[in-house]
């Protein structure tokens, strides 16, 4: 789908006096979303999608909505965003991320960038400033797709890329289906989907990689998001006696499936980066110690910034997974649980977004994501980028995910800053 670039220029902002987020506001409210599910001992949460946990840790941010007097507009897929009005009846310009974590999340992983558009959006008002275009933040459902595949698809079903119907009677690792998990937790709403385009969709997230803190660079101006491909297997064989079974008659799924854990990582390190291969659920029945396992159910994350290469592991991979079963006796059953190309952003609103950060006397980084992000789904219908912050070690995924307070504050200010130049600032009191 062709996307239109955003073609005004820049808005004058004046640089010597700019608009600052309140950091100690927004640290407050990340803390007290990570202690919704939070994991004890940690800074982290696990709010899987749809679950109790992440209705409440909806419930919150939906009060916060209401205390800045958002227009709060919750759809089919459970997306909720909140809108500022504009002066003017215009295309909004549009922030957020998710607020959904995998079971071992960390504080800032989606709720940096929804928790930072609210904070913006509570200067802009103390402020009394006024904005052409509205402005608005998100939060979209299910976008780490850990219960639930694929993953963002809140956002791909928001862009037309998923139907709504389908998302739905996806049933996810508890045998659960979405749609019932929405409407327990009150959340399938009433706005239609696919939802209106947005201005522009702008994306604060931590970068989730070593790059920004080993380059000692606070800003990463994100150019696109690598392409991904989830895949699972499940390979069954013949469940046997651990003592009595000789080598030469085993049909053993969990000797298939260390084979293909190994060939993954081989594979990558051949193809070399930016591939990656991640063996992260792999499961056996009747796992127990003195039996050969029947069962082992398994999946494969690979991701390339370049296509080619990617469907080359994939078709690699497959090639394998033919040659093991034959090999060893067994049937493996292969299931696409997500795939997406890589994704460019707007070239414009790079620019604007490396501008907003020098001029902020920040240093930055042109980059590539490795995490997949709702902004890659955005970037379909409308102009779109994201800001990351760095993180400490790299570790994401993880209740130990770490950023600074200070480049929080600075990567929520670079954000302030692009969101009111797309937004056109009228007035101030
Ligand atoms: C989402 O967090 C992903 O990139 O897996
Ligand atoms: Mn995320
Ligand atoms: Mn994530």
């Amino acid at each position: 789908m062709a996307v239109m670039t955003v073609t005004t220029p820049p808005a004058a902002l004046d640089h010597d006096a700019p608009l600052r987020v309140d950091s100690v506001r927004l640290q407050d409210r990340l803390a007290a979303l990570s202690g919704i599910g939070g994991i004890q001992g940690t800074t982290g949460s696990a709010r899987l999608a749809f679950t109790d946990a992440d209705r409440q840790g909806r419930d919150l941010v939906v009060t916060w909505m209401e205390d800045l007097g958002l227009d709060i507009r919750i759809d089919a897929i459970g997306n909720v965003i909140g809108t500022l009005e504009g002066t003017e009846d215009l295309p909004a310009v549009m922030t957020g991320s998710h607020i959904d974590t995998v079971r071992t999340g960390g504080r800032y992983d989606g709720n940096l960038g929804v928790l930072a558009g609210l904070e913006i959006i509570e200067t802009v008002l103390a402020a009394g400033v006024r904005t052409r275009h509205p402005l608005a933040v998100g939060f979209f459902s299910n976008e780490e797709g850990a219960r639930y595949q694929p993953d963002m698809m809140g956002s791909l079903v928001y862009v037309g890329g998923l139907p709504l119907e389908e998302a739905y009677d996806t049933v996810g690792i508890d045998d659960t289906t979405v749609r019932n998990e929405l409407d327990r937790i009150g959340y399938l709403g009433s706005a239609p989907v696919p939802g209106l385009a947005p201005r522009a969709f702008v994306e604060l997230h931590i970068e989730q990689g070593p790059v920004l803190e080993e380059a000692g660079v606070q800003i990463g101006v994100v150019e696109g998001v690598q392409g991904i491909s989830w895949t699972e297997l499940e390979i069954v064989g013949q469940s046997n006696h651990a003592g009595t079974t000789p080598m030469r008659l085993r049909h053993d799924p969990a000797w298939v499936a260390a084979e293909i854990t190994t060939f993954v990582r081989w594979l990558a390190l051949e193809i070399g980066h930016p591939q990656v291969a991640t063996v992260g659920m792999l499961e056996l029945q009747p796992n127990l110690v003195n039996v050969v396992a029947a069962r082992a159910t398994m999946t494969i994350d690979l991701r390339n910034t370049d296509d080619k290469l990617l469907k080359q592991t994939e078709e690699q991979l497959a090639a394998k997974i033919s040659e093991l079963a034959e090999r060893e006796g067994v049937t493996i059953a292969s299931r696409k649980l997500a795939r997406f190309e890589p994704v460019e952003f707007d070239p414009m609103l790079i620019d604007r977004i490396e501008q907003a950060a020098t001029a902020a006397g920040l240093s930055t980084m042109r980059m590539p994501s490795g995490a997949g992000h709702d902004a890659q789904m955005f970037a379909r219908i409308a102009p779109t980028a994201m800001i990351f912050t760095p993180s400490h070690l790299g570790i994401s995924h993880n209740p130990a995910e770490h950023t600074d307070p200070d480049d929080i504050e600075a990567g929520a200010n670079v954000l302030l800053s692009v969101l009111l130049d797309l937004a056109e600032v009228v007035e101030q009191s």
